[in-house]
């Protein structure tokens, strides 16, 4: 007999997860005492898993499935159908490649060239939303590394359409039916420019995700569908605009912990810790889905085909099992750091190439030690009091106010 995973009774627990968003899987580990336990979400059983070891497991290819694992409400917003996210095996691994081929050093260097080039564009001005000039900087700055043409009158509308993919996921209501509208219109957009490209009217630079996955074939040697592209290169641009989030946390933990700022402009701690600190200390990406593939028995528990499981990142990063003191912002903790594919999971585990984690990490985390550089060393502002407060259960979670700097020089 296997040991009885433990269980929340009770016919559904939506409203639970709702009502407690990145908390919810963390404070149901502490009262199970247990790494992983079973809810009912959106009407059906559900494992959750947190920690180091569970990560590990959820990581284990041929132990889960990512297809039908996300909400269709996610895939038809957040994520696009199709895309690399819902892949497995061979097909995922081939698609992955295409993704990580555009993660150079020289191809993330171009990013950073040009994300510099547009903040230093902003003007003096008195007052500052640093949430909507974040995202305009960074669509400007990913739309030319993709190779996607944005006309100035366009910035404002496409790049309002990137945030309602990312913000509207786990809304309700109106919201919602913008970030489907959102979605609609940039596919729209984008397989436009596919079509152009293909019948070379357009001709971005190699190196592009334009040019690379327009002509990307997939592994039994086929151009993708034209909808297909247009999910992936959306799949770049929507999480590089995404980043104006982590934007926030990283200038307002530079407001928040003088001294930990003062550590890093005076070289004790580096750039790349203070950004690791962040990206472990703030709520983002709360938990990923998978599905098991087939039964398999894990510590004693059995888990069943079929069976959602979701691996909670917020909570992994904030395990007292991993970290001394999680709830305190310490940077200096990432510089000895023994980091494992499985204890520090902002942007998911396991391994980039063969796994889903995330194509995006290196990009994240260059854009925001530039954003440190350039706020603690080139601008000058101040932050007027406002309302700095972040919510748990609002996905994304946000500073309220957006950060309003005032003075910006
Ligand atoms: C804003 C910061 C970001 C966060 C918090 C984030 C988070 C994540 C998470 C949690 C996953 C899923 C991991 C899993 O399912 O196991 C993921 C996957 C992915 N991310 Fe990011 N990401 C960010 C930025 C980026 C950027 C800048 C890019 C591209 C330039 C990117 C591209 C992708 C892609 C393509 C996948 C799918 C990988 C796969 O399924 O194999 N992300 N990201």
């Amino acid at each position: 007999m296997g040991k009885v995973i433990p269980k929340q009774e009770g016919l559904d627990h939506s409203v639970d997860f709702l009502r407690e968003g990145y908390l919810f899987v963390a404070n149901r580990r502490k009262s199970f005492q247990s790494d992983l336990f079973e809810t009912r979400l959106l009407g059906e059983r559900v494992i959750c898993l947190g920690g180091e070891d569970a990560a590990s497991l959820f990581y284990v290819a041929d132990k889960f499935t990512r297809q039908d694992a996300a909400p269709k409400r996610l895939l038809k917003t957040l994520f696009g159908e199709d895309g690399v996210q819902t892949l497995d095996g061979t097909a995922h691994t081939h698609r992955k490649r295409m993704f990580m081929s555009l993660m150079t050093k020289e191809n993330i260097d171009r990013l950073l060239r040009l994300t510099g080039r547009e903040w230093k564009r902003i003007k003096q001005t008195e007052e500052l939303v640093l949430y909507d000039v974040a995202q305009q900087v960074l669509m400007k700055a990913v739309c030319e590394w993709a190779g996607v043409p944005l006309a100035r009158d366009e910035v404002a509308k496409r790049t309002d359409e990137m945030r309602l993919l990312f913000e509207s996921g786990t809304s309700l209501g109106l919201t919602y039916l913008q970030g489907r509208k959102a979605r609609s219109s940039a596919e729209a957009w984008i397989r436009q420019m596919v079509k152009e490209v293909r019948s070379n009217q357009l001709l971005p630079n190699e190196q592009t995700a334009l040019y690379e996955f327009s002509w990307h074939r997939d592994e039994s040697g086929e151009l993708l569908p034209e909808e297909v592209v247009a999910v992936e290169v959306l799949n770049i641009l929507r999480p590089t605009v995404a980043i104006s989030v982590y934007v926030l946390f990283t200038v307002l933990a530079l407001h928040q912990f003088p001294e930990e700022a003062e550590q890093v402009k005076q070289g004790q701690v580096t750039k790349t810790a203070f950004v690791q600190e962040v990206r472990r200390f703030y709520p983002f990406f709360p938990v990923a889905a998978a599905r098991v593939k087939t039964d398999f028995d894990w510590e004693g528990y059995t888990f069943t085909e079929g069976t959602l499981t979701l691996l909670d990142l917020y909570g992994t990063n904030h395990d007292s099992s991993i970290w001394a003191e999680p709830d305190l912002f310490v940077p200096s903790r990432f510089t000895d750091w023994k980091e494992s594919p499985f204890n520090f999971i902002p942007q998911g585990g396991g391994d980039v190439d063969f796994g889903h984690r995330c194509a995006g990490e290196h990009v994240t985390i260059a854009i925001l030690e530039q954003v440190i550089e350039l706020f603690t060393e080139e601008f000058s502002y101040t932050v007027p009091p406002q309302d700095l407060s972040y919510s748990f259960v609002d996905m994304p979670s946000l500073p309220k106010s957006k950060l309003r700097l005032t003075d910006v020089k």
